[in-house]
């Protein structure tokens, strides 16, 4: 069986390109169709509520490019709204916690596991719930870290402003004696260098990307959905809004794959 449909990932704006960086590495057969909510970033600070009705438009305009499996690449919205998506949705839907729960218990050896992420992921509690549900025996520091996400758009990526604001936000995680970190965050990734620096080398540093790519690969498997007949992938870039910078910041999180890009009017995606 083989199934030459995208897939479709969507995110709050370009943060989910990280996402999409890893799945171009693992599954290079595939074809993806991406749409950042550019117009309507940032969903962390916004409400489960209109972060599930937000979620739900993006991938109805997924739906429209006729994807086989959507990935909501942004962690906010997979920590406040992705069972009621799974829910709701005819179709196989993966967030970006669950991969990075699974790495997260596979890596640690002293079950004090860091968590970082946008105010809205960590006041959710989803995290501490899932591991709760798999190990109660884990213990989690998390900390929202709301300034990293600008940092990473201005490509602050090494600045001492950034090492500075990592060591701030960090600090209290690493007094725990944690020895794994989540980056539950879209942007983090753009700023491991960093966050590494702060933390040691002792720390393992889950990039819940590349943890994510390995389950699509993973779940396109099992369900027979692999381009599996060879036919050169294309792919499509969406944007609610093109704001000023787009291209630049687009091509610090893809590198120079990033291609045309599209804006979507959001009175469409209905
Ligand atoms: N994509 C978001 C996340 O991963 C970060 C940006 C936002 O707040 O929308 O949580």
């Amino acid at each position: 069986m083989s199934d030459t449909r995208p897939i479709g990932i969507f995110d709050s704006g370009i943060g989910g390109l990280t996402v999409v960086h890893e799945i171009f590495q693992r599954l290079p057969n595939e074809s993806v169709v991406y749409f950042g909510d550019t117009a309507r970033v940032p969903y962390g600070t916004k409400s489960p509520r209109v972060v599930e009705q937000f979620a739900k438009e993006d991938i109805y305009f997924l739906l429209r490019q006729d994807v086989k499996l959507v990935v909501a690449a942004c962690h906010t919205v997979s920590s406040v709204a992705l069972d009621g998506l799974v829910a709701s949705m005819h179709l196989p839907i993966l967030g970006v916690v669950d991969p990075g729960v699974k790495a997260a218990l596979e890596a640690t050896g002293n079950n004090r596991v860091g968590i970082i992420g946008t105010r809205a992921t960590v006041h959710s509690g989803t995290y501490e719930a899932k591991f709760r549900a798999k190990n109660p025996d884990v213990k989690i520091f998390s900390k929202a870290c709301p300034l990293f996400v600008p940092l990473a758009e201005e490509g602050w990526l090494e600045s001492d402003v950034t090492r500075m604001t990592a060591e701030i936000y960090l600090e209290p995680i690493k007094e725990e004696g944690v020895d794994t970190l989540i980056l539950g965050c879209t942007h983090y990734p753009l700023l491991k260098k960093v966050i590494r620096q702060v933390m040691g080398e002792s720390v393992v540093i889950i990039d819940s990307a590349e943890e994510t790519a390995k389950q699509v690969a993973r779940r396109l498997q099992l369900i027979q959905m692999e381009n599996a007949a060879g036919n050169p992938p294309s792919h499509a870039f969406y944007v609610s809004d093109i704001p000023h910078q787009f291209q630049e910041v687009g091509e610090r999180f893809l590198g120079d794959r990033l291609g045309n890009v599209t804006r979507v009017d959001l009175d469409t995606v209905h």
